[in-house]
């Protein structure tokens, strides 16, 4: 009997240990929302068309496709150039799938220090997605994507994206 006491116990510590984590991460999850700004974009048969014409630098825009979240940052000039980045004339993005390597969490972007922040257990990715701090295995993940003019179509395989693919950028 003093077992199931205990097991009760254990049970009420930890169920509000949950609400005060679901509680604490409210205005981390309100303040992730505002900073998510969709471009204008089309989804068909598996393939979502961004409009990038409209992209402000420094600022986070977030499409869907396949039901994932995708990162599309048009990168800001004194932002590091990297191998995995979509250039289209002579502006840079960053384009990832929205989720952390490590357990599958949305990271932040936090646009004052130029880096994604997962709160789920403190991982970090700089402007290219590659992880640079806490448990992150590897960098985040580059959907497949064709440039066609001012537009970036997610789910098809373009040069570009072969491109990367072939040298093992894309993971
Ligand atoms: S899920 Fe992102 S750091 Fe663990």
């Amino acid at each position: 009997m003093g077992k199931d006491v205990k097991g009760r116990r254990d049970f009420m510590g930890m169920a509000l240990g949950g609400f005060t984590a679901i509680v604490g991460g409210i205005p981390a999850l309100y303040a992730m929302k505002r900073s998510w700004d969709p471009l204008p974009s089309v989804k068909a048969a598996g393939f979502t068309t961004v409009d990038l014409s409209g992209a402000q630098e420094n600022v986070l825009n977030v499409e869907k496709w396949r039901g994932k979240p995708i990162f599309v940052l048009k990168k800001s000039k004194d932002m590091k150039a990297d191998d995995r980045d979509v250039v289209i004339g002579s502006d840079r993005y960053h384009v990832s799938i929205g989720l952390c390597t490590h357990l599958g969490c949305i990271p932040a972007y936090v646009a004052d220090d130029h880096k994604f922040k997962c709160a789920c257990h403190g991982g970090e990715f700089d402007s290219s997605g590659h992880q640079i701090f806490g448990p992150p295995p590897s960098p985040l993940e580059i959907p497949p994507f064709k440039v066609d003019g001012t537009k970036l179509v997610l789910g098809e395989a373009g040069p570009e994206y072969k491109k990367m693919l072939d040298a093992g950028l894309t993971v």
